[in-house]
């Protein structure tokens, strides 16, 4: 069960004129409750004039190693500045070391175990930091695996870990390979400038890789650039089981999916097991059955309340539901039972989740 504990910051350190890394210090008594594996996020929260605030955030440092005792002493997440945002503009102009903040421990099924292998990314912008922790942990545990790295980014200046990739390449000059592609940027000596799009990855991964032979494709960023390497993969004969995705901005007019018409019982309610204890409750018309679980338990799991980061995944126990969107779970645990609480309402009197599976 996830939960919120207050850490200290250790460090606000300045990426790009627009993105910082948050670092964390956990206290050895929570070390074994925020042990993470590498793509993980966090869940941050404030509160600004009585209001909560939530973002999640990825985890960019590698995972500690499981035998590791005493690990990890600290957590870095990447926070880039979004225009207007509550969250990220108090982490840029107010947040200092020394301050705490409430953080949940690691959720996220964005995740690679290493293994032997090959395995490939295709990220843009702030996509890169799940990505750099799933890279760096590979790297350094499993010397049978390689990677290759495709990033976009608009401009040199405006990438986040460009150090860090540059390291990861003195590293391992065998194992590790990176494409860059900067949308608003010339390049020099033949590399690669513009967008990447489905048509351009058709044509440009068969070329740098050998489709075929790689384990896990791991796409993170904007939701079009998500979506356009998805379908390039898929044309390519990729399974789709082999293709592990994270968004981290959903445009809604794009992304939305027209909602099915409203079929919820006049009547409905919702039997939630949270942290071992359950309770049934009536749900509100046209509410979320999260909004109906918080509304009794505010322990109850969430971040961007979104359909986005899969904080809220929960198990159907019983009873049908229909979900508005659904950008965090992969086809296997819709199909397993598993559902967004934010995004999900009622279509039978009775639903029962379990929050704790
Ligand atoms: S809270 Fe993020 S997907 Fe439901």
């Amino acid at each position: 069960m996830a939960r919120f504990h207050p850490l200290r910051v250790a460090a606000v350190d300045r990426l790009t004129d627009d993105s910082v890394t948050l670092t964390f210090d956990v206290p050895p008594a929570l070390r074994e409750e925020y042990r993470f594996t590498p793509g993980q996020h966090l869940a941050l929260r404030r509160s600004v004039d009585g209001t909560e605030i939530r973002r999640t955030y990825s985890i960019c440092s590698p995972a500690p190693r499981p035998d590791a005792p005493g690990e990890p002493r600290t957590l870095r997440v990447g926070v880039r500045l979004v225009e207007d945002g509550a969250f990220s503009t108090y982490a840029f102009k107010e947040l200092s070391v020394g301050d705490e903040l409430e953080v949940m421990t690691p959720a996220g099924r964005f995740t690679l175990d290493p293994a032997p292998g090959r395995y490939a990314a295709v990220v843009g912008g702030s996509g890169i930091t799940p990505v750099l922790s799933i890279v760096t942990t590979l790297l350094e545990r499993e010397p049978r695996a390689d990677f290759c790295l495709i990033r976009s980014d608009r401009t040199a200046a405006s990438t986040m870990f460009l150090e860090e990739v540059a390291d990861l390449k003195d590293r391992w000059p065998d194992r590790f390979q990176l494409v860059t592609v900067l949308s608003r940027e010339e390049q020099q000596a033949g590399l690669d400038s513009g967008r990447l799009d489905e048509e351009r990855l058709a044509r440009l991964l068969p070329a740098l890789l050998p489709v075929a032979e790689i384990e896990g494709w791991f796409l993170c960023g904007p939701f079009g650039l998500v979506q356009g390497a998805e379908r390039a993969l898929r044309g390519l004969g990729v399974d789709r089981r082999l293709i592990h995705e994270e968004i981290f901005h959903v445009d809604g007019g794009v992304a939305a999916e027209p909602a099915p018409p409203a079929a919820t019982p006049a009547h409905s309610t919702v039997t939630a097991t949270l942290d071992g204890r359950s309770g049934t409750w009536p749900v509100l018309d046209g509410e979320t059955l999260l909004e109906t679980v918080l509304r009794n338990r505010a322990d109850a799991p969430y971040a961007c309340k979104g359909g986005v980061c899969g904080t809220c995944r929960a198990f159907r126990v019983s009873g049908e539901v229909r979900m508005d969107r659904n950008f965090a779970l992969e086809p296997e645990e819709t199909e397993a039972g598993y559902v967004l609480a934010c995004q999900s309402h009622p279509t039978t009197d009775t639903v029962e989740l379990d929050f704790d599976r």
